[in-house]
């Protein structure tokens, strides 16, 4: 008889998957649900992969290919501001397979994560995975969905806390950390040596606010992991591509580590990603000037229907109060599915402190969002209390 282990009957269902699964079945659906860029790969990663595709038929090294760790170290310095070795990188199957390697290297059972909530729905369930003991750290609205120092300060337990993950640009809200407050979380890191998980999965996505890395603050290198990605920058979610950034001795643990979870990253996106990394910042860049002007549009029209929303700095997501609706997040994204054919995610999918909001993603095209917004407008002028 199949026996299902507890630790998995015990992982959250994301609702996230049934949304998207009704979105992509009925096509008069309109969904903002998507957590992945809508743009084709940029033309020189498709040629790149062309180019590679009867050189790749092999497994890589664990820790990731020699010439693709030499181009992350140098984009780590021009753009991070962060210094590594190739000792200090190990290469992944996208960032989140970065995040489990390092969760399951860094938490002993029962010790403690401090999680930003809301946040992203995969940290809540890896954390849970390794019995880790995940405490929410609430963000509020009226902070921009910054994170509030004194907040942190007041959950740490000298004993048990372990890790802090931080989430810059920030998925669900869209909220960027400043330098001065990153600055003030260091100094907490460091007071309480605490690790600090830092996932800059979106980190080129960003709006009037730049991305600052933690590990590139005055010796936070040795406290950091970086978490980063090829997915949202360029477009390449497919290709299973990410890497961390941190002090060798966890490195070299999730490396060990690695040989068990996959080997290692799939061969050719990583003879690609070494070329990526050296292409010209204008694909990227084309991505983002679209991303703001939809943003631009999402955020305004959010407002004006009653749905208040916080300017978001980074990533493509809004993340918008639904109060004057409803306090059910579910019940108003599933009717709004059903009476308006729009996808958008519930907020209590991002932990429990997004209750009473939602999640609008702008990585569909405008005329798209356009339609949707207008009949989310018709949906929430009918169902305002
Ligand atoms: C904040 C954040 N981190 C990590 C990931 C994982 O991305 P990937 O595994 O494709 O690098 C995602 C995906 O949506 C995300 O939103």
């Amino acid at each position: 008889m199949v026996h299902i282990a507890e630790r998995e009957v015990q992982l959250p269902e994301a609702v996230i998957s049934k949304l998207i699964k009704i979105a992509a079945e009925d096509k008069s659906v309109l969904s903002l649900g998507p957590g992945e860029p809508d743009f084709p790969a940029p033309q020189p990663i498709v040629d790149f992969t062309k180019q590679f595709a009867d050189k790749c038929n092999h497994y890589s090294a664990p820790g990731g290919r020699k010439e693709l760790k030499e181009a992350i170290i140098k984009k780590l310095k021009k753009e991070n501001g962060i210094i590594a070795h190739p000792d200090n990188i190990v290469v992944t199957c996208g960032s989140q397979e970065a995040l489990l390697l390092a969760t399951a290297c860094s938490c002993d059972v029962s010790e403690q994560v401090i999680i930003p909530n809301p946040s992203f729905l995969g940290y809540l369930p890896l954390f849970e995975l390794f019995n880790a003991f995940p405490v929410p750290l609430q963000l509020h609205e009226k902070d921009d969905w910054n994170i509030n120092p004194d907040d942190l300060k007041h959950l740490i337990d000298p004993k048990k806390t372990k890790v802090l993950m931080l989430n810059t640009p920030a998925n669900p809200t869209g909220n960027v950390l400043s330098r001065k407050l990153l600055e003030e979380i260091a100094d907490i890191a460091v007071q309480h040596n605490l690790y600090i998980f830092a996932d800059e999965a979106y980190e080129k996505l960003v709006y009037n606010k730049p991305h600052v890395s933690m590990a590139s603050l005055n010796g936070m290198e040795k406290y950091t992991v970086t978490f980063q990605t090829f997915s949202k920058s360029y477009a390449m979610c497919g290709y299973r591509l990410g890497y961390a950034v941190g002090p060798k001795l966890l490195i070299d643990a999730m490396t060990k580590t690695h040989i068990y979870s996959t080997i290692s990253a799939p061969t050719i996106s990583q003879m690609v990603g070494a070329k990526v990394l050296g292409m010209d910042a204008k694909y990227t860049e084309a991505m983002r000037k679209e991303y703001d002007k939809r943003r631009k549009v999402i955020v305004k029209r959010l407002n004006q229907m009653g749905l208040p929303t916080v300017q978001p700095n980074g990533a493509f997501y809004t993340f918008s109060n639904i109060k004057d609706v409803t306090d059910d997040s579910f019940k108003f994204a599933f009717q709004l599915l059903k009476e308006a054919k729009v996808a958008v995610v519930p907020g209590k999918e991002f932990g429990t402190y997004g209750e009473g909001y939602i999640r609008c993603s702008y990585a569909t095209a405008l005329p798209r969002i356009e339609t949707a917004l207008d009949r989310m407008e018709k949906f929430v002028q009918k169902h305002k209390r």
